[in-house]
């Protein structure tokens, strides 16, 4: 078990510094009280001990890796995927001073395998949450869910295309059962109260667009994207925005405004 979780901590590169007290808890690291439960990943959420959850995503990318090497999957698109652990990691890391990771239950939707990172965009393939029939969508039936990342480069409609060029090659490759006709996406990028604030130009506006609005729920899930993971609505009064989104979207809520996720669909 240490040495795959060491050749995992390995491979994604993580910080060396962190080496010695990884392997250290790794000694005496067993899996039988997680895999006891019948969702791990829920469990591992709910425990204080957030280097618990770690330890058993990076033991995890072994079944990950070797279950997508059996599908044929190129090696660089798994370790991409994967490389979503290194980045909770590296947020946990820098909002708390310690080793470990809070995103567990997202990182289990991954090593599951239901989510691949391809180009400017992560693909998850899970039934979709409400019907579209506009788009002839009904719920249940298989989609494929979009999720941006903060990370890999500027978010713009060139980079998005792109990303679907590659999903659309990857899924009839890779899983050829599994079909489907639409995309959705559940996000506060798609809540077009953002367009009060956000010029045309806006890589949000473009996004948002390429989606048709299904349903929306109030919801402040933006300012975890917008400011830190634990920002909420009652810590506005102390922020000092550096962007025009953040001090667009701070004076909003100040005068009594909301904030919706919404649930797009868009045609393949
Ligand atoms: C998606 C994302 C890359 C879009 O950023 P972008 O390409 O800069 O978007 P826009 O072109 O629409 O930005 C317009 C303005 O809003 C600001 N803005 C956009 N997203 C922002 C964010 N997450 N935090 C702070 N400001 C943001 C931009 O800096 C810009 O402000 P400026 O004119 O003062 O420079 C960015 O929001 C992001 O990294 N989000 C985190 C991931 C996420 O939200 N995923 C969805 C989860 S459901």
């Amino acid at each position: 078990m240490k040495k795959i979780i060491e050749k995992w901590f390995d491979i994604l590169q993580f910080p060396t510094e962190w080496k010695g007290e990884i392997l250290e808890s790794a000694q005496g690291f067993s899996t039988d009280e997680i895999e006891k439960n019948e969702q791990p990943y829920e469990w591992l959420f709910e425990q204080e001990n957030k280097l618990q959850g770690l330890l058993y995503a990076l033991y995890k990318c072994e079944d990950f890796f070797n279950t997508g090497r059996k599908r044929n999957i190129p090696e660089d698109i798994l370790i991409k995927t994967l490389s979503e652990v290194r980045r909770y990691a590296l947020e946990y890391y820098t909002s708390t001073g310690k080793i470990g990771v809070l995103m567990i239950t997202w990182l289990g939707i991954i090593l599951n395998g239901n989510i691949y990172r391809l180009g400017r965009l992560e693909f998850e393939m899970h039934p979709a949450q409400h019907s579209c029939e506009e788009l002839g969508l009904e719920k249940g039936e298989n989609v494929i869910g979009v999720h941006i990342p903060d990370n890999g480069g500027p978010f713009t409609p060139e980079a998005c295309e792109k990303a679907y060029a590659i999903a659309k090659d990857f899924f009839a490759e890779y899983f050829p059962e599994y079909s489907y006709t639409h995309y959705v996406c559940e996000s506060w990028l798609l809540d077009t109260t953002l367009k009060n604030f956000l010029n045309n130009d806006s890589n949000i506006v473009k996004f948002m667009d390429t989606f048709k609005p299904v349903v929306s729920k109030e919801a402040y899930s933006a300012l975890i994207y917008l400011f830190s993971r634990d920002t909420s609505v009652e810590d506005l009064g102390k922020i000092t925005p550096k962007t025009s989104l953040q001090k667009a979207v701070i004076d909003h809520i100040q005068n009594g405004g909301k904030l919706y996720t919404t649930f797009g669909v868009k045609i393949r």
